[in-house]
């Protein structure tokens, strides 16, 4: 009773059946064969589907909407998902892999359905399906789109040798919160630094074509601004400004859609009052009228059912009427198209041209994978033989892995470590943990692959005594093991002490009140230090943390992150200086936990933070700046920038400047600098933040070297989204800032955009960087 009167309040407000039935026929043009949407670049369907959709019943058509979560531990199929394929009840299926188990539900599929459509398959290969990557957070710190792409491209190529079509990354959320657990799947706190990654990693998993048989599609996920979740709380409400979500957590996901994604994925959480996976201002007036996006759109794991608990349907009809005619095309896991919308369709609420625009989609989706001509091109057992742990994907991980770590502090030089010492204690509770490093979202990943700090330092000093002790567990107050690990301490000529967070303490649904070390991991680090100065911390973990004594207090610090399944040879390899360091982070870490959000690119205030200001923007215990700020990185040697020259005092809007500058490496080993340009816009028609990561170039230096660096700033890249809701480059000065880091400024320029303000598409503008040797 209670649900009726719900439905009908809610339908109410979101206007009567026939209304909504009416406007969307007319604004379909319905009745049109073409199948070409009328607001987007999507082609017109082919004969075949065509054809194929004139013979589907309406319960075939809602199917292939449908995608059922099919499991593949074990890979058996489950009878009743064998009898939706078997009655054309389902289109795709998800968390499914193995070249014999997806054979084996196509073969359903294409033999056993009245109509032999083909399924497509879809899984989280996230950073690598069994040769586990660098979690994407890690990877980010490399600032090498290079090596992003490439990690996409080894994981595509095992996704698909798998059996499968389509992958659900990358992941492309702007994170400016390290409580969200989340933040460790993507690329951090900036939209620009965003943005590369989420073109490099939609190229590198599509390749040059995303139906060839070691390709997949890739999938922009969480449309939209998943990650501005109040409080960091995971699936919490988003309540932003238009330009906030425009400039700040839309760019990534345009950069996919310019770099081809076929995929998006629309997100668990509301904007502004409307949950995501039934906003039709996202999913059809963004994506598609001003993206020109051509491709799929999948809900999230029942983010169609999740309208009710919003309170945004009434019912589970109401949620599936209303997600489909905003532009989800796929309902995932909650099966309310395939069952509720029948009769939603039959009783004249549910426009048929809505279900066809989506069904068209889905059947070119699969036109265009070639499964059409063969079905089981992905699924071919002899290939995934060849190709899954192929041993080129492992160098591959070590490799991007090498330059995921950031070295947070080396205050007294202690690293590089000699790989001439002859006993080294490794301790601390994740120093030998055989899972950790593999991070989360590495489903079809395998602990026994994984190379762990212990393996990776035994194996780099096979003549050294090395010890171990875990000293205490990362969660928990048992402090009873510290004793023992302060002893080996003692006795060891340098130290390796591994703490943070477990895989499953970031990632989905992870978030995190505290960011301070779990546990007693602090206390350890203390005494372990006190021991033994020459202690080298490493921090295996997914999100910032807040470690300030631990900062203050360790030798050395290297932020090692969840490297995958080659984590404790990359960790070796930079320890003993095989490897020198070159990240950067991606991410602010704070002082405190009570700082989140907390991001480098934040706006400036009527009172900014000043010490000796009482009435200024700070806390009273706290510090406001970061303990670590974005952008930050050390290595083994130094670098020195100087003559920084900008190509012109004036520019027009649609110009652009080249910054030029010299940077030098200043010491005694080849290192790489990541040299970062950054913007500060001095007055806006509204407020701009104090600075903007706009370019970056990554600068290997033999000792002594100097090269040239030249950054390129499009004046279109310094456009923002005005008070009017139109995205422009304004007129005005604007002040160069170079350096290693956004707080850790070298170089200061300054000049004038001329002109009047200049509205500017909202397309990703990238800043091109290029090195020249200085002779
Ligand atoms: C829910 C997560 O939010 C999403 O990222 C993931 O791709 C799907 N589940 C499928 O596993």
């Amino acid at each position: 009773m209670a649900q009726e009167s719900s439905a009908r309040t809610a339908f109410s407000r979101h206007g009567p059946p026939a209304l909504v039935t009416l406007a969307v026929a007319l604004a379909l043009g319905c009745g049109g064969r073409t199948g070409g949407d009328r607001a987007t670049d999507e082609p017109p369907a082919s004969d075949r589907v065509e054809q194929l959709l004139a013979r589907m019943t309406l319960e075939e058509k809602l199917g292939q909407l449908a995608q059922y979560p099919g499991g593949w531990n074990p890979p058996i199929i489950e009878e009743r998902f064998r009898t939706f394929i078997r009655e054309g009840k389902v289109g795709s299926f998800l968390g499914v892999f193995g070249a014999a188990y997806t054979r084996e539900m196509q073969r359903v599929a294409v033999e056993e359905s009245r109509l032999r459509i083909p399924l497509l398959f879809a899984f989280d290969v996230i950073h690598g399906l069994r040769t586990v990557f660098p979690v994407p957070l890690a990877e980010a710190s490399s600032f090498s789109p290079e090596l992003a792409e490439r990690s996409a491209r080894v994981s595509a190529t095992e996704g698909a040798a798998a059996g499968l079509h389509w992958t659900f990354a990358p992941m492309v959320d702007v994170a400016r919160d390290g409580r969200w657990g989340r933040i460790v799947e993507g690329s951090g706190e900036d939209p620009y630094l965003g943005s590369v990654m989420a073109a490099a990693r939609v190229r590198g998993f599509q390749g040059d074509d995303p139906s060839a048989p070691d390709a997949l599609f890739a999938c922009a996920k969480h449309f939209a601004a998943y990650g501005g979740a109040e409080g960091g709380r995971d699936y919490n409400t988003v309540d932003i400004s238009e330009a906030t979500l425009r400039d700040v957590y839309l760019p990534p996901f345009r950069a996919a859609v310019d770099a081809g994604a076929a995929r998006f994925m629309s997100s668990f959480n509301e904007i502004a009052g409307v949950p995501a996976s039934g906003s039709p201002r996202l999913l059809t007036g963004i994506l598609r009228d001003e993206w020109r996006f051509a491709g799929l759109v999948v809900s999230d794991w029942e983010s169609v059912r999740e309208l009710v608990p919003h309170g945004f349907a009434g019912t589970r009809a109401e949620a599936g009427r209303l997600a489909l005619t905003a532009g989800v095309d796929i309902d995932m896991a909650s099966g309310i198209y395939a069952v509720e919308l029948v009769d939603e369709a039959r009783a004249g609420r549910l426009p048929v041209a809505v279900i066809d625009r989506a069904v068209r989609r889905v059947l070119r989706a699969k036109e265009r994978a070639g499964l059409f001509a063969d079905p089981y091109r992905h699924s071919d057992e002899a290939r995934e033989r060849a190709v899954i742990r192929a041993p080129a994907h492992r160098d591959a991980a070590r490799q991007v892995a090498r330059d995921s770590m950031v070295l947070l502090g080396n205050r007294t030089g202690l690293l590089p470590l000699s790989p001439k010492l002859r006993t080294i204690a490794v301790i601390g509770p994740l120093a030998a943990d055989q899972e950790s490093p593999l991070g989360p979202w590495a489903l079809a990943g395998d602990k026994r692959d994984v190379v762990t700090v212990l393996d990776g330092i035994r194996r780099a000093l096979p003549d050294a005594r090395v010890l171990h002790v875990r000293g205490v567990t990362v969660e928990g107050e048992d402090r009873s093991g510290i004793a023992a690990a302060v002893r080996l301490a003692r006795r060891a000529d340098a130290v390796v002490l591994v703490l943070g967070e477990t895989l499953h303490m970031s990632g989905e649904a992870k978030s995190r009140a505290s960011l301070r070390l779990p546990g007693q991991q602090d206390e350890l680090a203390r005494q372990v230090i006190a021991a033994n100065p020459r202690t080298a911390v490493l921090l295996m973990n997914g999100r910032p943390l807040a470690i300030p004594e631990l900062a203050a207090r360790a030798p050395a610090l290297l932020e090692t992150w969840f490297l995958g399944v080659e984590h404790g040879n990359a960790v070796a390899d930079v320890l003993f200086g095989l490897h020198n360091p070159s990240g950067k982070l991606p991410v602010s870490f704070p002082h405190e936990s009570g700082q989140q959000p907390h991001y480098y690119n934040h706006k400036r205030t009527g009172r900014p933070a000043r010490a000796e200001e009482v009435w200024s923007s700070k806390y009273i215990d706290a510090p406001i700046e970061p303990l670590f700020p974005f952008g930050h990185g050390l290595s083994y040697t130094r670098f020195e920038y100087q003559h920084l020259r900008l190509s012109a005092t004036e520019l027009g809007p649609t110009g652009t400047l080249v910054a030029e500058l010299d940077v030098t490496n200043a010491g005694e080993r080849p290192g790489v600098e990541v040299v970062q340009l950054y913007v500060r816009d001095s007055v806006g028609s509204t407020t701009r933040p104090i600075r903007e990561l706009k370019g970056f170039a990554r600068v290997a230096l033999a000792p002594g070297e100097t090269r040239r660096v030249s950054i390129e700033l499009p004046a279109a890249m310094l456009a923002f989204t005005g008070a009017d809701g139109v995205r422009a480059v304004e007129p005005g000065e604007i002040q160069v800032q170079v350096g290693s880091s956004s707080a850790d400024i070298r170089l200061r320029g300054l000049f004038r955009i001329t002109g009047r303000r200049t509205p500017v598409s909202d397309r990703v503008v990238y800043s091109r960087a290029t090195t020249t040797t200085e002779r």
